[in-house]
């Protein structure tokens, strides 16, 4: 044995030698409740290579892994398919422990390791849709552009047909399993990752899937970077993305908000009754309880939003501008709703909000509710009726 950590076998000839990282809760930005994992995979041949690193706090465990199967300097070949540095950050000790003949990434790829790292480690740009030999084995790299940055590239191993996936596919999940039919809960997590990293890019993702289909590679396993490796029935992810990049709708709606002195937490209430009223699902996820990317997780499905703001300083609650700004760079399609709110001397907050709900797209249904300080039972009915008409506009919806 060489270190503590040890190398898990996912094809005769492929393993895993990521990192586990049970303690993340946030990754830029996007509560990550139960850790994540970093997957870098070893391919044994004839050249043996390394798929992707893993974070740079993380290389130590990466390479006892790899010391677990080989001694690291008889690998040959890095491939480096994105340059995010959950993937990239280990890649100088690697680099520097493995002295391999040949690293590769795409065009943008080299681009972006050199503007991260600065150094002369001579990446060979590969182009889309171009083979490498491993000896008696291959590599084909297909380009992703923007999924989910402009370097971003998939590899599809000969041998077991495995496809390194990167980021796609993958999810925020620390567990001990590698394997996603050993982590019967991981829908939630596939959800989250997609709602909070992929969504602005659904578009690129159904040109991908298309291309990829067109390739005529078929893959047996999907291993992405993050979570679980797909083994046992690719098509459950692969479907889901096609799913999730149409943005097709539910007759569900989210009802976000924050409050000062409980006014417009009893506009929300009213609001979700209405919508309760007229048989639409409905969340109710006040900013005080709810995580922006968990909120956005609901509104991967949700056909509506309404989202409620004291005003507070001629502008809207400080946590409503975290997430309606977190919203907005996610480019949700097809959302309704309308905005409710109360205020004292000038409705600004609300004002602000139906600015973002236009900067964002999302149709107004409905009349937006303001209230004078404190709801009274006409206000309150206005909330009510508010939540029944954006009902009545998502109702059709499955
Ligand atoms: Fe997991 Fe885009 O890095």
């Amino acid at each position: 044995m060489n270190g503590s950590y040890q190398a898990v076998k996912i094809t005769d000839n492929v393993f895993w030698v990521g990192a586990i990282d049970w303690n993340i809760r946030d990754f830029h930005g996007y509560s990550t409740n139960r850790g994540t994992t970093y997957n870098a995979y070893l391919v044994l041949g004839e050249r043996p290579a390394l798929i992707d690193t893993v974070k740079e706090s993380f290389a130590e465990e990466m390479m006892s892994r790899i010391a677990s199967v080989i001694e690291p300097s008889k690998i040959k070949v890095i491939v480096s398919n994105h340059a995010e540095m959950d993937h990239s950050g280990s890649l100088g000790r690697a680099i520097t422990e493995i002295r391999p003949e040949k690293i590769y990434a795409s065009k943008m790829g080299v681009a972006a390791l050199n503007a991260h790292f600065h150094q002369d480690w001579n990446i060979e740009a590969v182009a889309d849709g171009s083979s490498v030999s491993l000896g008696s084995d291959k590599i084909t790299f297909l380009e992703a552009r923007m999924l989910h940055w402009p370097d971003s590239m998939v590899s599809f191993l000969e041998s077991g047909r495995v496809l390194f996936s990167n980021d796609i596919f993958g999810m925020h999940l620390a567990s001990s399993s590698r394997f996603e039919d050993e982590v019967p809960d991981w829908f939630y997590e596939a959800s989250k990752y997609y709602a909070n990293i992929i969504l602005p890019y659904s578009g690129v993702v159904e040109t991908f899937l298309k291309k990829f289909s067109a390739s005529g590679l078929r893959p047996a396993i999907i291993a992405p970077d993050h979570g679980p490796v797909w083994r046992k029935d690719i098509s459950r992810i692969v479907d889901l993305y096609a799913k999730f990049a149409a943005q097709k709708r539910a007759n569900k709606a989210v009802v976000v908000y924050d409050t000062m002195w409980g006014s417009t937490a009893r506009l929300a209430g009213a609001a979700a009754e209405g919508l309760i009223t007229e048989g639409a699902a409905v969340k109710v996820m006040p900013l005080q309880s709810h995580h922006r990317s968990d909120i956005m997780t609901e509104l991967l499905d949700a056909g509506a939003l309404l989202a409620g703001t004291p005003t507070l300083n001629k502008g809207i609650y400080p946590a409503m501008a975290d997430f309606m700004t977190y919203m907005k760079g996610l480019e949700p399609k097809g959302l309704a709703g309308n905005v409710f709110g109360s205020y004292g001397w000038a409705p600004h907050g609300t004002a602000e909000l139906k600015q973002y709900f236009e900067k964002t797209g999302i149709e107004f249904a409905g009349t937006a509710v303001e209230c004078k300080y404190v709801p009274d039972s006409a206000a309150l009915e206005k909330a009510f009726e508010l939540g029944r008409a954006v009902a009545k506009r998502i109702a059709s919806y499955g």
